[in-house]
């Protein structure tokens, strides 16, 4: 038996920023790892995008700023004209469609492989060698002690972020979100499990953070303003790298989201517990960080319909994110309102491959056809 959601408050409209979103179902970035070597995400990525449109915003898969950024073999940026034009293709389409999408901005720091980097070492705060395997184009390696960052090679990073985030804007983006999550390189920079520098960008709370809050400021420059410059933040996560938690979470977050709504950004979007794994929070008070940032809050991290309608009634959230359920669920939010049942991707077709399993997921009535 379906059971209709129509009159559920997740499907009504939520003003975010300068954005009108016609409901509260977020699609999480989802790395797909379908492009090719110089980073072009591929033609049908448009497709796949668009098919998804009903979303209430769309966030990019992961995409790196620089080639120094790189930390999964094909995996796509947002430096190149290349890459730019391609990605051009897909905000067309997905606009089309009447959708909005935003792109997720990323640099992995220690979570790669010098196989990305023609032999040469990942750059991190700190020379700690996380724990597991990167994705390369030989298959999963063993993670390296990566290199310490210079001081004076700090501000160009920041540099490459405004650049990044110029040809996001430049592709046609509705904005972008910073990926300062998972343990990548903002937040190596966060944690003082991963950052031991004793410069101006180590030590003090205030010192850790001076690296992200640089690329947040950079980064709405070239936006002109926080409402169309998210964030997303995993204050509780230890994967990748089986990294270790901030020694003080909430001193840390806390001051980090003071800041993070001090410069105005239109979301924070909040992975509760262990990405993928848990809801455990770890210590962390998700509600509390919650309240001291003034824009809207996107909660993530195995929310289900009812979760979100529970969560939203309850006032901790304003958005709900979902990843796993949007790759083999186009049209997601229209099987959530009408009860139907969800479909469910094979693992294998999470990453790598061409169209299959990605692009060619039908709707519950068949298959989306998109208009280019
Ligand atoms: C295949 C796959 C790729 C992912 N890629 C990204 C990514 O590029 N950026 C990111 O911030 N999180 C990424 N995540 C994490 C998801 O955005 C999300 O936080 C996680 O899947 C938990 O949400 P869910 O329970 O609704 O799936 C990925 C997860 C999966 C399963």
């Amino acid at each position: 038996m379906m059971s209709d959601h129509s009159n559920s408050p997740i499907f009504q409209p939520f003003t975010l920023g300068h954005l009108q979103l016609p409901n509260r179902v977020v699609m999480c970035p989802l790395t797909r790892s379908r492009s090719n070597d110089a980073g072009v995400p591929p033609d049908f990525a448009a497709d796949y995008y668009a098919q998804r449109a009903d979303a209430g915003l769309i966030i990019s898969e992961a995409t790196n700023i620089s080639a120094q950024a790189r930390g999964y073999a094909l995996t796509p940026g947002i430096w190149t004209p290349e890459q730019v034009e391609s990605w051009t293709r897909v905000t067309r389409a997905v606009h089309k469609r009447g959708g909005r999408i935003f792109l997720q901005l990323w640099h992995t720091g220690r979570i790669s492989h010098p196989d990305l980097h023609g032999g040469a070492l990942p750059v991190a705060p700190s020379a700690i060698k996380p724990s597991g395997q990167a994705f390369t184009n030989d298959g999963l390696k063993e993670h390296v002690t990566p290199r310490a960052l210079e001081t004076d090679e700090i501000p160009a990073i920041v540099e490459d972020y405004r650049h990044a985030a110029q040809c996001a804007k430049d592709a046609d983006f509705d904005g972008v979100e910073i990926h300062s999550a998972n343990n990548y390189l903002l937040e190596q920079f966060i944690r003082d499990t991963t950052n031991q520098r004793t410069d101006q960008y180590g030590g003090s709370i205030e010192n850790r953070l001076r690296f992200p809050l640089d690329v947040v400021r950079a980064v709405i420059e070239v936006w002109g303003g926080g409402q169309r410059v998210g964030i997303r933040i995993s204050p509780a996560t230890t994967m990748p790298g089986e990294t270790s938690l901030d020694s003080d979470p909430m001193a840390t977050y806390g001051a980090y989201v003071d800041a993070l709504s001090k410069a105005g950004l239109v979301y924070i979007h909040d992975i509760e517990g262990t990405t993928q794994l848990s809801r455990d929070p770890s210590g962390v008070d998700f509600v509390a960080l919650r309240q001291r940032f003034n824009g809207a809050y996107i909660a993530n991290n195995q929310y289900t319909l009812k979760l979100a309608e529970e969560t939203l009634a309850a006032g901790k959230a304003d958005l709900f994110s979902f990843g796993r359920p949007f790759i083999a669920n186009p049209d997601l939010v229209n099987r959530m309102r009408t009860g139907a049942p969800l479909a469910e991707a094979p693992k294998e077709y999470w990453y790598g491959g061409g169209r299959t399993g990605y692009s060619d997921w039908p709707g519950m009535d068949g298959p989306i056809h998109i208009e280019r």
